[in-house]
């Protein structure tokens, strides 16, 4: 495979990021990644508004236009030949004079193979397990997963697929997630603290019952009807189980699995 690296088209071995990067030495880097659907990137202007937007609020400069940055990604299609798949872009903080402030920012777009969870996950729905965090800076895409990478051995050993994270009885999102339920046949998703999933936003365009974009709380998603939640790389998974409490009835909902339907037919 080939990937574009800070200028060139190159074997994506080749990609290298020099050590004293301000993305390894302080965490310090955006990413965005969206997905090919018969060799056409699906949604592409919205993550292109977000990468732009993540790039501008963390303050380092984007060395390509918009415009730019659509031809790089149709190049890397291409030289990939990727009918389906996924687009990782990753701009680093780039080499810091003191090693704090952020420089020229490094510019990676990598062609990947994409691979869904397991249908056994689609048709089973999920276990969550809650952690009390609030995700910092959350509006914006940083490279900054440590927490999440950190404490995903306890989710695996607990049998869960992922984490929910709540802050003072209010819940926000997976760790690379939305989250969503329904009550009474509308659907609920938190408004605060939360990354604006693409997905998130196409699924609730999707939707033909009312929706509610607002702070939610831990003791009304433990009471849900449903609930799923979103993501470029899942699109949709039933959650069916929180800590040790089933959801509804335990087992995936018809307003969960009627939107993925949906939102697959969008892509065929
Ligand atoms: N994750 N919230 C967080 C914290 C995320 O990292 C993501 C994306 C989402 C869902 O956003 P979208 O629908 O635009 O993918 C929400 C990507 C897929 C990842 O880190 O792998």
């Amino acid at each position: 495979p080939y990937c574009f690296a800070d200028g060139q088209f190159v074997p994506t071995q080749d990609a290298t990021l020099h050590a004293s990067d301000l993305g390894l030495i302080r965490g310090y880097g955006i990413f965005d990644f969206f997905r090919t659907v018969n060799y056409q990137p699906l949604f592409l202007e919205d993550y292109l508004d977000r990468f732009i937007r993540s790039a501008e609020k963390t303050f380092i400069p984007l060395p390509y236009s918009r415009s730019e940055l659509k031809e790089i990604v149709s190049e890397l299609i291409q030289k990939n030949d990727l009918k389906a798949g996924g687009i990782r872009m990753v701009l680093s903080g780039g080499m810091s004079e003191n090693h704090f402030s952020p420089g020229k920012g490094k510019l990676f777009l990598f062609a990947e193979e994409l691979i869904f969870p397991a249908k056994e996950k689609y048709e089973q729905g999920i276990k969550l397990l809650t952690l009390e965090h609030v995700r910092p800076i959350a509006s914006i895409k940083t490279t900054n997963y440590a927490l999440a990478v950190w404490h995903s051995h306890i989710w695996k050993e607990q049998g869960a697929e992922d984490v929910l994270y709540h802050q003072n009885g209010y819940v926000s999102e997976s760790s690379r997630s939305n989250f969503f339920i329904v009550k009474n046949n509308e659907i609920i998703t938190p408004s605060e603290h939360i990354l604006l999933g693409i997905t998130r936003k196409n699924i609730l365009k999707l939707a033909d019952i009312p929706v509610h974009i607002r702070p939610l709380t831990l003791k009304e998603t433990l009471e849900a009807d449903e609930a799923f939640i979103t993501s470029t790389t899942k699109i949709l998974l039933p959650v069916t189980q929180i800590d040790e409490q089933p959801i509804g009835t335990g087992k995936p909902g018809p307003i969960s699995l009627d939107l993925l339907k949906r939102f697959k037919n969008l892509e065929s």
